[in-house]
């Protein structure tokens, strides 16, 4: 059974002082809580300086983001192996850099094998729009994602993979549990077993994400696909993104 993981994407929130502050309050609840991977990812700016109130800790840390490029003339934007030092996760194919900054499969597909390379665990995000589920083509598009951002690589190693469902993102309303398993359970993982021979169920951590609260996350943590959430909104109070962490180690704990 893998270690379950909840991790938090604070977006573009908080500046530089704001997001020591949050750092340090998430810090405190979340050290004590083990039995689960607490993973936090601020914005590249506060990278370092949250990475100074990390250490020693048992909190990781994640960038939102990142170029494929080792170096280059890629003006603002941050390599790799920049971030290699100081995180160990990386959020890749986010639903917002996808419809914000048209980031394509082939893209994303880049950017998971420059992560591994660079020895950064990426963290990639898949979800359907709420259009392309009206019309029937959510496990079409998801698993199309999934072979998208995976092609070529014949060790997938330490992969996490969100499933997002767009329409679910910022709004308040969270995919059911039924939707989300069917989803992870039905076209993740047998997308994963049909392109790799060992059992990716020991390899590949699955997260559900969108809308997660301290309210809802129990019945996504109790589904067997799932290994865990990432949060957005909720990331950013520290007294929800704690709890949070707390009940998927109960749920996860059979608890
Ligand atoms: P949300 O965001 O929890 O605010 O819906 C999730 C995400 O975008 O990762």
């Amino acid at each position: 059974m893998p270690v379950p993981i909840v991790a938090g994407n604070w977006k573009m929130h908080t500046s530089v002082t704001e997001g020591l502050r949050l750092a340090l309050e998430l810090v405190e609840g979340l050290d004590g809580v083990s039995g689960v991977e607490k993973v936090i990812c601020p914005p590249f700016v506060s990278l370092e300086a949250v990475a100074g109130v990390l250490r020693g800790t048992s909190v990781k840390l994640g960038a939102q983001n990142m170029h494929h490029e080792v170096q280059g003339a890629y003006t603002g934007e941050v390599a790799p192996g920049m971030l290699a030092g100081l995180c160990e996760y990386v959020l890749l194919g986010h639903s917002e850099r996808r419809s914000h900054f048209a980031e394509t499969d082939e893209a994303v597909n880049l950017k998971v094998k420059a992560a591994f390379r660079a020895g950064l665990c990426p963290i990639v995000c898949v979800g359907e729009t709420l259009e392309q589920r009206e019309s029937g083509k959510a496990a079409e598009v998801v698993a199309g994602q999934v072979r998208g951002a995976l092609r070529g690589l014949h060790n997938i190693m330490d992969l996490v993979i969100a499933y997002e469902p767009v329409w679910a993102i910022g709004t308040g309303v969270a995919a059911t549990p039924e939707t989300a398993s069917e989803v992870m359970g039905g076209v993740i993982l047998p997308t994963l077993q049909e392109m790799y021979t060992r059992d990716p169920a020991a390899q590949v951590r699955l997260l559900y994400g969108g809308s997660v609260s301290p309210g809802n996350v129990e019945s996504f943590a109790r589904l067997e696909s799932v290994h865990g959430a990432l949060v957005g909104g909720a990331s950013l109070r520290p007294d929800q993104f704690v709890e949070i962490a707390r009940i998927v180690v109960g749920a996860k704990s059979g608890g």
